[in-house]
């Protein structure tokens, strides 16, 4: 397997060894779990070269903590990419390399993508998850990138992205990874006591029911009920429950036949955030 750690470096290799082959590129920050390999499985299939960037985004945090305690796991991430090919292009630069001396975000307008959900109450992130995006989708210019729905509101960004900068890139969405209990899987997890990642299958099975109910009724209900099941629950405390339109994330007004839907959860338990989202039709 072949590590770069520099972008000079990676056009090179990109532009002389692999001349007109499809290029997937999986855009990960490491501490890589099975939502990650089925991302780079997916790629591998359907391209010709895979290029996996491993790279902590320090401008997509704006908890310093977080940041922290990310945990960098690059010699683990390498084995686990060449258990499913040895010709695997890992891009793993430093911050140095991404940023030069000012690492700071671009100011983008999502058309409002942005500011509701995780844009809502993670200020900034949008902003530095757009940026580093853009970076690597222009160093590795890939035919196809490949994101998971975990992270859906994200997902919908960097498509916008992608049409407002013309970057010439399929972005493909990739459907969400869970535990065997249904626990949507992130490298949060691991920082959870057994118990309560035991018991988080109840976030999941909140959002199934949450779906079933949204057959008959209104959001307005379905969000009250998904509330109150929250507050019955000594573990976890609920940050948010949204129903939108899937591809503009605008609140739901009256359900329309025709529209896709979709529930997004935030939640603290054991301190740690949990994201999840369900589609509802
Ligand atoms: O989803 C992630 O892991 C990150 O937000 C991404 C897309 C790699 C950008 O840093």
């Amino acid at each position: 397997m072949v590590l770069i750690k520099y972008k000079k470096e990676l056009t090179e290799h990109l532009s002389f060894t692999e001349k007109k082959k499809s290029i997937g590129l999986v855009p990960t920050m490491g501490a890589l779990h099975s939502g990650h390999t089925a991302l780079v499985q997916r790629a591998a299939h359907e391209n010709e070269v895979v290029v996996v960037s491993i790279f902590v985004n320090p401008t997509q945090f704006n908890n310093k903590k977080d940041l922290e305690k990310y945990p960098q796991t690059l010699k683990n991430d390498m084995d686990l990419l060449e258990k499913i090919s040895k010709d695997i292009l890992v891009f793993a630069p430093t911050v140095k390399e991404m940023y030069s001396n000012k690492v700071k975000s671009e100011n983008y307008n999502f058309d409002g993508l942005e500011n509701v959900m995780e844009g809502a109450f993670r200020e900034g992130h949008f902003d530095g998850v757009g940026t580093i995006v853009e970076i690597l989708l222009n160093s590795v210019k890939p035919d196809k990138a490949y994101f998971g729905e975990k992270d859906f509101q994200q997902l919908q960004i960097i498509r916008k992205l992608v049409e407002m900068r013309n970057i010439p890139v399929k972005i493909i969405g990739c459907p969400i990874v869970r535990e065997s209990n249904g626990l949507a899987l992130s490298s949060r997890n691991e920082r959870l006591s057994h118990t309560v990642r035991n018991e988080a299958a109840f976030i999941f099975k909140t959002l199934t029911s949450a779906q079933r109910i949204f057959g008959t009724e209104s959001a307005k209900n379905v969000k009250d009920w998904v509330t109150k099941q929250f507050k019955k629950h000594p573990d976890f405390e609920l940050e948010y429950i949204e129903i939108t339109e899937a591809a503009t994330l605008k609140p739901i007004i009256r359900k329309q036949k025709n529209r896709k839907y979709r529930a997004f959860i935030s939640a603290y338990a054991d301190g740690v955030r949990l994201i999840d989202n369900i589609a509802l039709n």
